[in-house]
């Protein structure tokens, strides 16, 4: 089968389209045909091996596996033993375990979901890691409801892009953060406010947030807090990811926040990893009824991933998806 695959860390030059086995379904996996698949800054992160604590990991000298990719939607080829949510033939999408930007990629059978009906392979490969990341950002660390005021840092982003709408399906009233070129898409997401961050900053303001979610600009937590109320949460969900380094950017989520907020009114959180299909199902539910819509800039044909991954870095507005 054809798939991207590299053979040392490094940037997007490393990837190649090539030949290589077909995955197979082992016990409690599906094999999928892939039709689609995601782009986020967990690809550039295996990619390049950056921050290089992940390659205790998944290798020291070379990802594994090798072929790239996390994100996908396709077609049920075969299911493994054990697997009996799902048959050939059955839409899925989700998280894939041996590298989803090739023709056929396997997943564990709880990583997968139904596709939801009203979308196209396209816009469902989009939805897993990063809607999965905002929904746990927005329910789970943001705790958000009805009435709240929520600011989304990065709202015109991946994970951004969600969150708004997330948080707008909760009841709350939001604001997001963004570059103006991406302001329009902010609306129409459903934001009550766009604050345009090379002109206004949204700790200077008079108002004051429940509930912040920062997916981008690693600000100081001096400065986030100065935007909360005295009891609000903060839910980093990433910052600066290519910022090389043994941890990149994510020591302050990972340890100064949570340190910090042992001493501190307001709850100081971090977004952590998990790929669920019971998440998944519960975004298909606000998906199907209309509450959630992945917004996909721009989609490549699997031989230019490669561009993707370089796109990535040009900070898209809303999400990147490769195609087969
Ligand atoms: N915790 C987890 O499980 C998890 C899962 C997925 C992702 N992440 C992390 O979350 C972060 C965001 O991921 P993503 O997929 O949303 O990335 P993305 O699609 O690149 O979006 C980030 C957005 O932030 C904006 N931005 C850049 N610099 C900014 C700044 N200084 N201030 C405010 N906004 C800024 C960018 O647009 P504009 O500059 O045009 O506004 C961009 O739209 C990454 O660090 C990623 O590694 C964590």
């Amino acid at each position: 089968m054809k798939a991207i695959v590299q053979d040392r860390y490094g940037p997007a030059d490393v990837l190649a389209l090539r030949d290589t086995d077909r995955p197979a379904a082992g016990p409690g996996k599906v094999l999928v045909e892939v039709r689609a698949a995601g782009v986020d800054p967990g690809v550039w992160i295996f990619m390049t091996g950056r921050p290089y604590l992940v390659r205790m990991a998944i290798g020291l000298r070379r990802p594994t596996p090798a072929v790239r990719g996390r994100d996908l939607a396709g077609v049920v080829a075969a299911v493994g033993d054990g697997v009996t949510g799902f048959r050939p033939g059955d839409e899925v999408y989700g998280c894939g375990e041996s590298g989803s930007y090739a023709e056929f990629a396997v997943a564990r059978a709880d990583r997968l979901a139904p596709k939801p009906a009203n979308l196209t392979f396209a816009q469902a490969a989009a939805v897993p890691v990063s809607a999965m990341t905002a929904l746990r950002a927005v329910r789970d660390a943001g705790e958000v409801g009805a009435g709240q005021r929520v600011l989304v840092i990065g709202a015109g982003g991946g994970v951004g892009s969600f969150a708004v709408q997330l948080a707008k399906a909760r009841g709350a009233h939001v604001t997001g953060v963004c570059s103006g070129a991406k302001a329009g898409l902010v609306r129409g997401l459903g934001a009550d406010e766009v604050i345009d961050r090379a002109k206004d900053r949204f700790d200077r303001g008079p108002v004051r947030y429940d509930v912040i979610i920062e997916t981008a600009g690693d600000h100081p937590l001096a400065t986030l807090r100065r935007a909360l109320t005295p009891r609000g949460i903060l839910a980093i969900v990433g910052g600066s990811y290519d910022r090389g380094g043994l941890l990149g950017g994510f020591s302050r989520q990972m340890f100064r926040a949570p340190l910090l907020s042992l001493f501190v009114g307001q709850r100081l959180r971090s977004v952590g990893a998990r790929e669920d299909a019971a998440d998944l199902r519960e975004l298909t539910a606000l998906i199907e009824a209309g509450a959630v819509t992945p917004a996909v800039e721009r989609t490549y044909p699997l031989a230019d991933a490669p561009a993707a991954l370089r796109a990535l870095g040009h900070r898209p507005a809303g999400k990147l998806v490769v195609t087969l």
